[in-house]
């Protein structure tokens, strides 16, 4: 059994979605949380509610961490308060979906320096001490993009794919220095990530998932020391595709299942709900 009581986790992109959950998860099974995203007020509002609701630690720390340098700051705050991240759950992430021209250059990099180079950088900084202590977890969240070339999300389905393989390795390499790391890899879940793409097109028609059965993954990953694990019976048959089908042939299946909808003439519907 993992002993999540008294530990102190990180959980980045706390604000919302799969990350908040996470958090509270985390808080109920009685371990001190530091939430960070970019919306402070909404941080704030979750770490009162957590720590009055669980009697943990709660502290609230906003970070853009798609900005270079962000990572460490938030490091050298959290080293400033004395305190140590015994558990890490790099989860913030966003995804863009269109045709690869069409988006901005910028979005892209911002896409990478969240989902790929912010989880490098936080894992350089938190994975040293979890490996003196001979204990701690690291959750990457991937996806289960990670598993296929996705046409009109090439660079979400890139960072993730950056994100598994990542982990995997990592987890090979810390087996026997009691670090726990895993790729929690959810198929379309129901949060504010399509809002913030802009159209459920990106979900490939693929029913939405809870987030709160993606984090119950998240913690069954964890607690059978596993490299990776897909949210959802279905998601994991779908993950595996490419052991039976060529990976042209792959590509080729999500170009047609993540092509853009014609946007419709009647204006109140709208491909992106
Ligand atoms: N939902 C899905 O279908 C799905 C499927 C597979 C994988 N995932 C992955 O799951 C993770 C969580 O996504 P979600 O579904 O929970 O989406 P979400 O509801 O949009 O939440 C994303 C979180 O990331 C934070 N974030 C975004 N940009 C940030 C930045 N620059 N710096 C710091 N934090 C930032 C957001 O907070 P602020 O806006 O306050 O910064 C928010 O807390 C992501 O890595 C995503 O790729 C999601």
């Amino acid at each position: 059994m993992v002993n999540y009581k008294g530990k102190l986790a990180l959980v980045t992109g706390a604000s919302t979605g799969i990350g908040k959950l996470y958090a509270e998860e985390l808080a109920a099974r009685g371990s001190h949380v530091i939430l960070t995203a970019r919306s402070k007020e909404k941080l704030e509002v979750l770490a009162n509610e957590l720590s009055a609701k669980y009697g943990i630690r709660a502290y609230a720390m906003p970070a853009d961490l798609s900005k270079p340098g962000a990572a460490r700051l938030l490091a050298e705050q959290i080293a400033a308060l004395g305190l140590n991240v015994n558990i890490l759950i790099n989860n913030a992430g966003f995804g863009t979906h269109g045709r690869f021209e069409e988006i901005s250059s910028e979005r892209e990099q911002d896409e990478i320096m969240l989902n790929v180079a912010s989880v490098v950088e936080m894992t350089h900084l938190f994975l040293p001490y979890m490996q003196q202590q001979r204990d701690g977890i690291i959750v990457n969240v991937a996806s289960l993009a990670a598993f296929q070339p996705s046409a009109y999300m090439a660079v979400y389905s890139a960072t993730k794919a950056f994100v598994l393989s990542f982990s995997e390795a990592l987890w090979a390499e810390n087996q026997k220095s009691g670090v726990r790391i895993l790729a929690l890899c959810p198929g379309a879940t129901q949060t504010e990530f399509f809002d913030v793409i802009g159209t459920m097109d990106a979900a490939g028609g693929a029913a939405l998932s809870s987030p709160e059965s993606v984090v119950k993954a998240g913690f069954r990953g964890v607690e059978h020391n596993r490299s990776y694990i897909v949210a959802g019976r279905m998601n994991y048959f779908a993950a595996q595709a490419h052991r039976f089908i060529s990976r042209r042939r792959t590509a080729l299946i999500m170009e047609r299942m993540t092509r853009p909808k014609p946007v419709s003439a009647d204006p109140s519907v709208t491909s992106a709900k």
